[in-house]
């Protein structure tokens, strides 16, 4: 007997659990845009892959995050098994209205294009920077890993400068970011070094809020703060802190992916380079076609929150769990000729790797200033950037946030 679908999409979230799934899913998508844009899992469980449906889902108010328990303790205090969700559930990102409304204007309103665009000098002075020391440390031929040495330092450096982190800490927060979003995979780290890291990063914050509180400075965490303090009850301890983790993690762990794809795909296809530094393709279009290909972020999820919620014509009862696969809405054939080719003449394509709707990336502008600025400024620096050929690059193990552990390079031509 031929499986039913709900025995189809349930072995193909299973697969993509799998490390086969993680390192490669995008055959698993293909599979399930041929099932369908919404597919039922289970009664209760929905896995949401074609582009319109995804989009539709995340626009839609009848769609939210689970509700939680309130709780007055503050992360850094919190020792109980959970504390990275918990605290992942006290910021922007994981809030339903009112909360998400109140916060998100909070953070919209120290969070201005202004300020991000006003960041531009200090981003290029970050790239120039880093790529001298590329140059001293892959001089003679040396290979340099690209990841830790370039994708992970830009944007640290960057979020560290706006937030008003000291950027001598940066060290700590690549392993700590690394374990806390451990916590937002499908099957996640509940209990283990996401709680650990949750715990660490609280610690690290709370005395510098006391200190920004008592000396302001023209910094993300004095603004927040600030706002914190000046009308009570506008934002609490609890999720002052949630959202400045949130901040700094969400700041460079999804955009060293968006550097480390991007550079990986320059690598693969040779032709690119030469394409880029001649003008023939733009690098919006490279960027815009990077983040719809190998999107940082794969996955989101929601529950419905609403009775007689129908996506694609798919009823979706109240209280199911919807999986939103953002990177199988981004290669949906129905939205997206040739799919699997990466093409950054592409025009309209509008990814929906940032999100959309009300929980849309507030960083979506700082994350494509720092890869427009980075890309030229690295190609015309190392004209015989290339592969390590004695190293493969090694991926992060996850679904999703989808990126490299290591990216081994050389920037000189061998001799
Ligand atoms: C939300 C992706 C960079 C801060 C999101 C969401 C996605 C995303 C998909 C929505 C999640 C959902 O709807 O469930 C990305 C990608 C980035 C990036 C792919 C880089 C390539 C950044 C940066 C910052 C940032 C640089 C901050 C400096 C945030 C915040 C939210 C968010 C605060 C929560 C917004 C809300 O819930 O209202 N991001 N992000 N992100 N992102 Fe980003």
């Amino acid at each position: 007997m031929p499986p039913s679908p709900h025995e189809d999409a349930a072995a193909i979230i299973q697969t993509l659990m799998s490390p086969a799934g993680r390192a490669d899913p995008f055959p698993l998508y293909a599979a399930a845009h041929r099932l369908g844009p919404v597919l039922a899992v289970t009664d209760s469980v929905f896995l949401v892959v074609g582009y319109t449906a995804v989009n539709q889902v995340l626009r839609n108010p009848g769609f939210g995050l689970p509700d939680t328990a309130p709780s007055r303790t503050a992360a850094a205090d919190d020792h109980t098994a959970g504390a990275a969700l918990r605290l992942m559930e006290r910021s922007i990102l994981r809030t339903n209205p009112p909360d998400h409304g109140r916060m998100r204007s909070l953070i919209s309103q120290v969070f201005t294009p202004r300020r991000v665009a006003a960041l531009q000098p200090s981003v290029v002075a970050a790239v120039d920077t880093l790529l001298d020391r590329l140059a001293e440390s892959g001089a003679d031929g040396c290979t340099v890993d690209f990841m830790d040495r370039f994708a992970f330092q830009l944007p640290v450096t960057v979020i560290c400068e706006l937030l008003g982190v000291p950027t001598a800490d940066r060290h700590q927060f690549r392993p700590l970011a690394s374990a806390l979003t451990a916590a937002l995979e499908l099957a996640g780290d509940t209990d283990g070094p996401a709680d650990t890291a949750a715990r660490e990063l609280g610690t690290y914050f709370t005395p510098l809020i006391s200190e920004r509180r008592t000396a302001p400075g023209d910094d993300l965490v004095s603004a927040l703060v600030a706002a914190r303090d000046t009308d009570d009850g506008r934002l609490s301890d609890d999720e002052l802190i949630a959202n400045l983790i949130l901040l700094l993690v969400a700041g460079f762990e999804t955009t060293t992916d968006l550097l480390g794809n991007g550079l990986a795909i320059l690598l693969d296809q040779p032709n690119l380079a030469p394409a880029l530094r001649s003008g023939r393709v733009t690098t919006a279009g490279f960027i815009e076609e990077v983040l719809r290909y190998e999107s940082p972020v794969q996955v989101t999820t929601r529950v419905a929150r609403a009775d007689g919620l129908v996506t694609e014509g798919v009823p979706v009862p109240y209280g199911s769990d919807v999986i939103l696969l953002l990177g199988a809405a981004n290669r949906d054939p129905a939205r997206y000729p040739r799919p699997d080719r990466f093409d950054p003449a592409r025009t309209g394509s509008k990814p929906l790797s940032f999100g959309a709707g009300p929980h849309i990336c507030i960083g979506n502008n700082l994350a494509r200033l720092e890869a427009s600025l980075a890309f030229p400024r690295l190609l015309d620096r190392f004209p015989g950037i290339s592969a390590d050929p004695d190293r493969n690059p090694t991926r992060r193990d996850r679904l999703v946030l989808r990126g490299y552990q290591t990216l081994s390079i050389r920037v000189e031509a061998a001799t």
